[in-house]
């Protein structure tokens, strides 16, 4: 089964009649568990991800839009993110909703009861950038989006993180367009999951 990959093709869902479930399962993990065959899931790669959570500039109060990109040749065909308010860690809530920019291609998802709180692809196709929208109430506090890339159903990175500071916004001093620079790309990998 080509579980992310394939389940997030909207032709296969309706042909098969599956759900997004398989991407509800992974809605804390952003695990893909993607069998390898002998008992157990495919292991995240423990190299450096090709790949990376960016941002775009915007102006003050303005959704945020999020880039998933290429950091070099490689493609990815999956992936799933997530938005955590940065402290204190992993268990943080969800936080604000993601919009997407495109419906043929973006795949909203409903984590932990909170509509719109993770995003996924409708497309499998070899990408080298993904563009979605994020916004959030008020808050001031450092934003943590976290994303698991799918290069193919054997070869993915877990925890690909980048940190947004929301209080670059708040307040609005002008109508400058602030350009927020994507603060540490940190990267951890997993063994057994
Ligand atoms: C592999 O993933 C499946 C979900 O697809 C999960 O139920 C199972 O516990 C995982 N197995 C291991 C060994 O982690
Ligand atoms: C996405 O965010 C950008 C930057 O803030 C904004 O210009 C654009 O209108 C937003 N689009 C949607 C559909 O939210
Ligand atoms: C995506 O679908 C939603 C709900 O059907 C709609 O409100 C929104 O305008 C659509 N967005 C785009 C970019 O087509
Ligand atoms: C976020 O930005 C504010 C205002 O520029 C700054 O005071 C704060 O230290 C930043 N937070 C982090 C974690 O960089
Ligand atoms: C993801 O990476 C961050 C930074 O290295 C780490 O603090 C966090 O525990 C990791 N998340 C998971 C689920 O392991």
């Amino acid at each position: 089964m080509w579980t992310w990959i394939l389940i997030g093709l909207d032709i296969i869902t309706k042909v098969h009649g599956f759900s997004s479930g398989i991407f509800l399962q992974s809605c804390n993990s952003l695990s893909p568990q993607h069998p390898a065959g002998d008992g157990t899931n495919f292991s995240a790669q423990t190299s450096a991800a090709p790949f990376m959570v960016d941002f775009e500039s915007r102006n003050p109060g303005d959704p945020i839009t999020v880039v998933l990109r290429s950091t070099g040749s490689s493609r990815f065909r999956g992936f799933m993110m997530e938005a955590r308010e940065a402290a204190p860690a992993d268990s943080s809530p969800l936080v604000g909703t993601f919009i997407s920019l495109d419906n043929t291609t973006t795949r909203l998802l409903t984590c932990n009861g909170l509509a719109d709180s993770a995003v996924s692809q409708r497309n499998n196709q070899r990408k080298s950038l993904f563009r979605v929208n994020w916004t959030a109430p008020q808050i001031n506090q450092d934003i943590v989006f976290r994303a698991t890339f799918v290069e193919n159903f054997a070869v993915f990175w877990e925890n690909v993180t980048s940190t947004f500071n929301l209080s670059t916004t708040t307040p609005a001093p002008s109508t400058t367009t602030i350009t927020p620079a994507p603060s540490t790309t940190t990267i951890k990998h997993f063994y057994n999951y």
